[in-house]
């Protein structure tokens, strides 16, 4: 077999996986779903290049989970496992064709971009899309009592449809600058990979199943059970849209013992991160498990999952980031009462 192009190496699916797992904490059937579907897309890709075409369906996924759970970061750390052209687009960015803002095109122009503007290997790329929730149909804006955010979501939908389901398109090649009629470069988007994200977090709102237990509270969490295909297309996801996107993960907000993990076991920790930071002013910091169960508290009592750490993080140190040089030689030990003792990021009092 003679295989003139580059091609993006095969690893297993669990090779893929634990790769994912050194990065991203938690979320294993998030990680194992994600593995699968990367492993068959690659596949795909290799046997279009040997001239063969596989008839299994396109395993594009969605991901549900709240904020802060990694539904990005699992993206992220994939793309760089695997050697494909990878773009993440946020769907809020984009209207409807005509509208003022992106066209769903763009998306595609961008990932050709990634790929060095070779039409071959951005056929075989990964594009995430992001808050994906956000451009739901809402043809009943009284529910949530912001009617006119989602103006142009089903647009927008009907419009990635079109990329989702695999088409030719014509993508704009100058996607930083106002293009002109020639720049314009023919797309085929069968193989192209779709990750699609959002939080839904209001999705109780739309669901039979949960509609009683009001606002906030436990109901601000996406943690309260499984979300139907139902609860998905009442929300405002299309029927068509939910059809192209077959594999559908559920992930759980991170648990205490998972956002400690979070702070210590991935290659490129914050804890690491900071450390390494501080060392260059011969600073020592000794993080205690008692100061990191606090600094996780204080994290799950924004309720932004593992994203509120590196704020609390950075407000705990701030301290001592901000002495810096003045504390070479020094040991800062991290513990429980080191935390609750440091000054609250509050707004200064009124003099
Ligand atoms: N499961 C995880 N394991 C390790 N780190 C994580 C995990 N989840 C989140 N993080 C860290 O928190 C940051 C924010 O997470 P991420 O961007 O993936 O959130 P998200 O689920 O996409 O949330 P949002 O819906 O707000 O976009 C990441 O950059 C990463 O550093
Ligand atoms: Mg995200």
């Amino acid at each position: 077999m003679e295989i003139s192009r580059k091609l993006p190496t095969l690893i297993t699916p669990k090779e893929i996986f634990r790769e994912l797992d050194r990065y991203v904490i938690g979320q294993e059937r998030s990680k194992k779903a994600v593995a699968i579907a990367a492993y068959s897309h690659v596949k795909r890709v290799r046997a279009k290049a040997a001239g063969t075409r596989l008839s299994a369906r396109k395993t594009n996924a969605l991901l549900i989970g709240p904020t802060g759970c990694g539904k990005t970061h699992i993206a992220r750390t994939l793309a760089r496992i695997l050697d494909v052209p990878f773009v993440v687009a946020d769907a809020t960015e984009y209207t409807e064709a005509g509208y003022y803002g992106k066209d769903v095109e763009v998306m595609i122009g961008e990932l050709l971009l990634k790929a060095d503007m070779d039409v071959e290997a951005a056929q075989s790329g990964i594009v995430f899309v992001d808050e994906i929730d956000k451009i739901a149909r809402r043809s009943h804006g009284a529910v949530t009592g912001a009617g006119s955010r989602d103006i142009g979501g089903e647009g927008v939908q009907q419009s990635l449809l079109k990329l989702l389901e695999g088409r030719q398109i014509y993508v704009p090649t100058n996607v930083t600058q106002h293009w002109s009629k020639h720049d314009f470069e023919s797309v085929d988007t069968t193989d192209i990979l779709f990750i699609c994200a959002g939080t839904f977090s209001d999705l109780h709102l739309y669901s039979s199943a949960t509609k009683n237990l009001g606002f906030g509270g436990v109901g601000a969490r996406v943690n309260q059970g499984r979300i139907t295909e139902k609860d998905l297309l009442r929300y405002g996801i299309l029927a068509e849209t939910l059809g192209r996107l077959p594999v559908q993960v559920q992930m759980a907000a991170l648990t205490d013992e998972e956002l400690l993990d979070v702070l210590l076991k991935p290659p490129d920790s914050l804890l690491k991160e900071y450390d390494e930071l501080l060392r260059l002013d011969g600073v020592t910091v000794e993080f205690e498990v008692s100061g990191l169960k606090e600094i996780v508290n204080m994290a799950q009592q924004r309720e932004t999952g593992a994203r509120g750490m590196r704020a609390v993080l950075e407000e705990v140190l701030s301290e001592v980031l901000f002495k810096g040089p003045e504390l070479a030689g020094e040991t800062v030990v991290v513990d429980e009462a080191f935390v609750t003792e440091q000054p609250k990021n509050e707004p200064e009092p009124a003099t």
